[in-house]
């Protein structure tokens, strides 16, 4: 299912369209094409603040429009620059909680030149769905994005 997916983000990518309308349409495909991600999502550094803001998402809207550094999963990686994987969100003290029906989540980060920029963030209703493959995939996702910001 990855490897059928990959191309499809490169060609969305490739477009002349808006970068957030590219975004936009990510984000729609993987939360249509993937059986696991009921919300998925962009955070980018909000300018020279310590914060995020959310990007482009397919999914309910929420409240958490701007995240804190080191708030939430989110604000985690945006300090730690690692993937986060969360089998099971009751077991995070460090948390915020977008919708009531989310048991999981998987939050991997996107490097422009190395820096962290921001993160793809994807919730599950599934409890513990997320594999390595979903960190190499989500990686590939971001690693395309960060060419066209
Ligand atoms: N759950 C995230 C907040 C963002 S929502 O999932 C859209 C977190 O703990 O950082």
């Amino acid at each position: 299912m990855f490897e059928t997916l990959r191309p499809h983000i490169t060609t969305i990518l490739e477009t002349n369209k808006q970068i957030d309308i590219k975004l936009q349409e990510v984000c729609n495909l993987l939360k249509e094409k993937i059986d696991h991600y009921d919300w998925v999502g962009f955070y980018f550094k909000n300018g020279e603040k310590e914060e995020l803001k959310l990007g482009p998402y397919a999914g309910v809207p929420t409240d958490h429009t701007i995240i804190p550094f080191g708030k939430g999963i989110c604000g985690q990686v945006a300090e730690s620059n690692q993937n986060f994987v969360v089998p099971d969100v009751q077991a995070q003290d460090n948390y915020i909680a977008c919708s009531i029906t989310v048991k999981s989540e998987i939050v991997v980060p996107l490097f422009v030149n190395g820096k962290n920029m921001g993160q793809i963030d994807i919730d599950s209703n599934t409890l513990d769905p997320f594999t390595e493959d979903d960190e190499r995939f989500l990686e590939f996702v971001n690693e395309q994005v960060a060419k066209i910001l």
